[in-house]
């Protein structure tokens, strides 16, 4: 057989690659509806401006694809391929939103980077942001630390802390691919019965803003996109207002009286403060303004955000929140996006969303500009925070390291506030003889972290890997003390103990299932509290709650009261204070009141009533040290 001629050779290869290059392309094709990726984009050169890689993407965007990046799903309603067919912008895990298999730190990461993957394999390669609340340190995964809740930084009061917080958040966030965090809330507080207190640093709009601001500032040093919440007048509805179809909702996702004047001098500082700190994103809340729901304010979104002042991230709508504007999910998406959403959480069914947004905008019910006003936000802060560029890959052992663990113990002993010590008990001398230890919070790092932690709900007992409880951290550091613990204040020992701590407060919730007409104390609690104070000579009082309680009748029997808010996973902070290695320096982030018919509570901290609040906003005792 004669061997083929060289033309004969380059003639059958040439034949090869082109029927290679057919077939790939008619794949390329048939997955894009016969459109084929653009070559060497220029919004893929890293070198051009944002602005103009900004505007090369959109102009090889399709409508569909425009509309699947302003879609917010939660993971659980939609695979890494199906959210690459749609060109999904964003992807959330809510509140306890685990992965499928393991719920581990790899579990986590695997979960993301299949998202992440699946959106780099698409015609136009725009990654997609995976969001999730951390607002506690990365709550919901196990293993990570746990922070101190933003109420107890508010009473920490310090700025360079909450920018290490933040950082320290940022970087377990990232190392786990979540590159969006829905923090910091910005909310101001004014009635103690709201679910969501203990998720805001305060109802000071001057504190909440320097605090929020360095929180901004902290996160997106580390390239994290931050989100400021909840836009706007939170913390000021009106209990028994909420629309919520779920029956234990009293307050939250209420009605926010529409006051010019308030959001001006109130409800606004804290946003401009976060906008002025570059913020990316700003979520809009649940709430009413006015009648309004706020979703559908074109008003305070496009006018007084957008406009005045001048924020050119992202405006990202709550959980659902914008099909609560209309009864129907089509005229909710057109009102929500004409009134200045950019992204919409839906978070379930994003076909119908894209079907009925493409739609109403080839019907003219939304204007192009304003899609692609949205779409230019959002790639904005893909652009800026480096998703279009290769990630190294991530290295989970931040998660929990001893770095951040030491310093959420300085914050947890930073948050404590003394609210009364007559006897001058505190610190507690590490020579004392019998100390004996009670309450459903002492050994329980679930209780002592409070909601947002694990689930959205949060866990009940010691099931925080790596945490230490409020009574690990007490044995720890006892020095010669001998530490007794009866949970239930049922001591079998006869004698007197010199001191008795009673650790004890609230069960862990989150939003609306934290409603409460009557926030105190547990009644298991007050029994235990009740069983000791025989037993002990001294009788200190810790208080691990999301709010202040109504405790206006309990106090006198207390020798000592201390604050602890929601501390996180690190016992040992309080320990620290305890024994009076850290002296206690916090002050309260807001008045606490003595009688429920007191509230709201008034901007300048004075009560709805008149009569005087239990303890005023600021107030703490100072021990030395
Ligand atoms: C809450 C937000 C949260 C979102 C995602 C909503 O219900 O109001 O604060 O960021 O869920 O979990
Ligand atoms: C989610 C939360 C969300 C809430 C709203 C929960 O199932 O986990 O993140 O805020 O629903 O109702």
């Amino acid at each position: 057989m004669a061997l083929p001629s060289r033309h004969q050779l380059t003639a059958a290869l040439l034949l090869f690659f082109a029927a290679l290059a057919a077939i790939s392309l008619s794949a390329i094709s048939e997955k894009y509806d016969g459109l084929l990726p653009p070559l060497n984009p220029a919004y893929l050169d890293r070198a051009l401006p944002i602005e103009n890689r900004i505007e090369d993407l959109l102009s090889h965007m399709t409508l569909e694809e425009k509309v699947g990046q302003m879609a917010l799903v939660e993971h659980g309603s939609i695979s890494p391929d199906e959210a690459a067919r749609f060109s999904i912008g964003g992807i959330l895990s809510g509140g306890g939103g685990k992965p499928e298999g393991e719920n581990t730190p790899r579990g986590w990461a695997r979960m993301v980077a299949a998202y992440d993957k699946a959106s780099r394999s698409t015609r136009l390669k725009i990654p997609v942001l995976y969001g999730a609340d951390a607002n506690h340190g990365q709550g919901n995964v196990p293993g990570a630390t746990i922070f101190p809740h933003f109420l107890g930084l508010g009473a920490a009061n310090d700025e360079a802390l909450v920018e290490r917080v933040a950082q320290a958040t940022a970087r377990e966030s990232r190392a786990l691919g979540i590159l969006w965090i829905y923090s910091p809330t910005l909310d101001l507080p004014r009635d103690i019965r709201w679910g969501r207190v203990y998720e805001a640093f305060g109802d000071d709009p001057k504190r909440v803003s320097v605090l929020g601001a360095a929180f901004v500032h902290g996160m997106q040093k580390e390239q994290v996109v931050a989100t400021a919440k909840h836009y706007i007048g939170l913390g000021s509805m009106r209990w028994g207002s909420s629309t919520s179809d779920t029956p234990a909702y009293r307050i939250d996702q209420g009605n926010t009286p529409a006051d010019e004047a308030a959001l001006r001098q109130e409800y606004l500082p804290p946003f401009r403060a976060a906008v002025d700190a570059g913020v990316g994103s700003v979520m809009v809340g649940l709430n009413t303004w006015g009648p309004q729901k706020l979703s559908a304010s074109t008003y305070l979104i496009t006018d007084v955000l957008k406009g005045e002042l001048g924020f050119n991230g992202f405006v990202v709508s709550d959980w659902y929140g914008v099909y609560e504007v209309a009864t129907s999910t089509r005229e909710s998406a057109v009102r929500g996006i004409n009134a200045g959403i950019d992204m919409v959480m839906l978070p379930y069914d994003y076909d119908v969303f894209v079907r009925e947004v493409t739609d109403a905008v080839r019907r003219g019910e939304i204007p192009q500009s304003r899609i692609d006003d949205a779409v230019r936000r959002i790639l904005r802060q893909k652009f800026a925070f480096g998703l279009f560029e290769a990630r190294p890959a991530p290295d989970l052992s931040i998660l929990g390291s001893s770095e951040h663990r030491t310093l959420a113990r300085e914050v947890a002993g930073k948050s404590l506030v003394l609210l009364k010590d007559t006897s001058h008990v505190l610190p507690i001398a590490t020579t004392t003889r019998t100390i004996r230890v009670a309450g459903s919070a002492a050994d329980n790092t679930g209780l002592q972290s409070g909601g947002w932690t694990i689930e959205w709900q949060g866990v009940d007992g010691n099931v925080l890997p790596g945490a230490t409880s409020i009574l690990a951290g007490i044995k720890r550091q006892a020095g010669t003390s001998l530490v007794q613990y009866a949970k239930d204040g049922a001591f079998a020992e006869k004698d007197i103990a010199e001191i008795g701590i009673a650790v004890v407060g609230e069960k862990p919730y989150a939003e609306g299932l934290g409603d409460n007409e009557l926030p105190r104390i547990s009644r298991e609690d007050r029994q235990a509290i009740a069983r000791m104070r025989g037993s002990v000579q001294t009788l200190v009082v810790v208080i691990i709650a999301g709010r202040p309680l109504i405790v206006t009748d309990d106090i006198p029997n207390w020798d000592a009261v201390v604050m602890a808010w929601l501390p996180g996973s690190e016992g040992d902070g309080f320990a620290d204070v305890l024994f009076g290695h850290v002296p206690f320096t916090g002050t309260l982030p807001l008045p606490w009141p003595a009688r429920v018919r007191q509230l709201p509570m008034n901007p300048d901290g004075t009560t709805s009533n008149g009569s005087a609040p239990l303890f005023p906003r600021g107030y703490g005792l100072k021990t030395s040290q």
